[in-house]
């Protein structure tokens, strides 16, 4: 006992650390740039592009680069003349500035400008609940492997509406998602009596949103690694986890997914093999026909991706997808000067199958976009909490873009 409890401070107290570590932007402009790229894969953390084999010629990488590695990548570098920035100069010392929202002054009330636990989440789903009962319903329908709940929000005057589907926090370290989906839910609740807008949504759709979907890698990246992006679920294999947006049933296994259990981009064992994507493809296709548009947001790099992603091919209604990412773009960027770009998956990102989008759009979902929230790479993964705020301001009026063309179909 004594034992275990030594054990369990100490693993607490070693939370994994990356002083000295940067972040390095690369600029690969030939073949040769390419393959030293792909041969740091063993040490280095890729941010932008998710994996190694996604690198090409002409498109920068962002990549973290451990301490003890820095020396020698940047002769490599250097030597074969490629040119780099560095874009975060110490990435535990941008850790430790992350936690910059100034606590609000009113003892009790949820703060939706920091970034909260896993628990702290679950149980705000509840507050929310007992404070907005006739518009918000709260179900636990599924265990993440771990056994923690995966909370799911049902949300306006009706249940029975069309559906908007909505997820966050399907990628752990991606913590400015968790946050949006927070803060959103708040605006929706707390405004339905004052908001005309706010009202018109709630009245006339039903939003379905999962909070926090990969909850067990969330709680990993408070708890040991900061970065970590997988599910914690274990194969037998030696490295842990499988990336949920590889997992699903849209080409699985395919083109931008690895089959290698250490890969940040392994597509399971096997379609839908972890809890999440168990769960949200269960709802989708328990709802075909009722759900008129999905949003999953991810960060960073400040994009609109809609399908496809799995493959080079284009949708059947390309045109709107492209014409409403433009109006939402718009309305976002107006609200404080942020630009988003957008398109289709294999053009505006790369191929990568197993995608939650590519497969909601294949099992009936009309509308379609993962949203890569902020930044463009200044902070990458660890977005100050000071960001927050804006982020979920301008987000919203991109939503409500969405939203309203949806009620215009109805
Ligand atoms: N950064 C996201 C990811 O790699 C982009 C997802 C785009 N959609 C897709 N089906 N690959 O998971
Ligand atoms: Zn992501």
């Amino acid at each position: 006992m004594k034992l275990f409890l030594v054990f369990t401070l100490a693993t607490l107290a070693f939370a994994k650390r990356f002083d000295g570590d940067q972040v390095l932007t690369l600029h690969p402009t030939s073949s040769e740039h390419v393959i030293t790229i792909n041969e740091m894969e063993e040490f280095a953390d890729f941010w932008r592009p998710d994996s190694p084999s996604l690198v090409r010629e002409g498109s920068p990488v962002d990549v973290r680069i451990p301490r003890e590695y820095l020396f020698k990548t940047k002769r490599v570098l250097a030597a074969i003349n490629m040119d780099f920035e560095v874009k975060v100069n110490d990435v535990q010392d941008t850790i430790d500035h992350q936690f910059t929202g100034t606590k609000t002054p009113y003892a009790g009330a949820y703060d939706y400008d920091v970034y909260h636990t896993d628990v702290e989440i679950e149980s705000w789903a509840f507050d929310m609940q007992s404070q907005y009962s006739s518009l918000l319903k709260v179900e636990t329908p599924t265990k993440s492997e771990e056994n923690r709940n995966i909370v799911r929000l049902t949300m306006g005057s009706s249940q029975n509406n069309p559906i908007f589907l909505i997820d966050c926090g399907i990628h752990a370290r991606e913590w400015i998602s968790p946050a949006f989906c927070q803060c959103f839910v708040n605006r929706m609740l707390s405004q339905y009596n004052t908001d005309a807008n706010v009202r018109s949504m709630m009245d006339a759709l039903t939003f379905v949103i999962y909070p926090l979907l990969n909850v067990d890698g969330y709680a990993y990246t408070w708890s040991d690694d900061r970065m970590w992006r997988k599910t914690r679920s274990n194969y037998g294999t030696v490295c842990t986890g499988v990336d949920p947006n590889r997992n699903f049933d849209a080409e699985w296994s395919g083109p931008g997914s690895s089959s290698n259990p250490c890969s940040d981009t392994y597509y399971g064992p096997e379609v839908a093999s972890e809890q999440l994507s168990k769960e949200l493809s269960n709802f989708v296709l328990s709802h075909t026909g009722e759900i008129q548009a999905y949003l999953t947001f991810h960060s960073y790099g400040q994009v609109y991706i809609y399908p496809y992603s799995d493959a080079v091919k284009d949708v059947d209604n390309k045109q709107e997808h492209n014409d409403i990412a433009i109006a939402s773009a718009a309305a976002l960027e107006a609200v404080h000067r942020k630009q988003y770009t957008y398109g289709p998956g294999y053009q505006s990102m790369y191929l990568a199958a197993g995608g939650s989008d590519d497969f909601s759009k294949d099992f009936g979902v009309p509308l379609v976009y993962t949203i890569e929230l902020r930044d463009t790479g200044r902070y990458g993964f660890i977005l100050p909490e000071s960001q927050i705020a804006p982020s979920c301001e301008e987000t919203y009026a991109a939503v409500d873009v969405i939203a309203q063309h949806v009620m215009t179909k109805l």
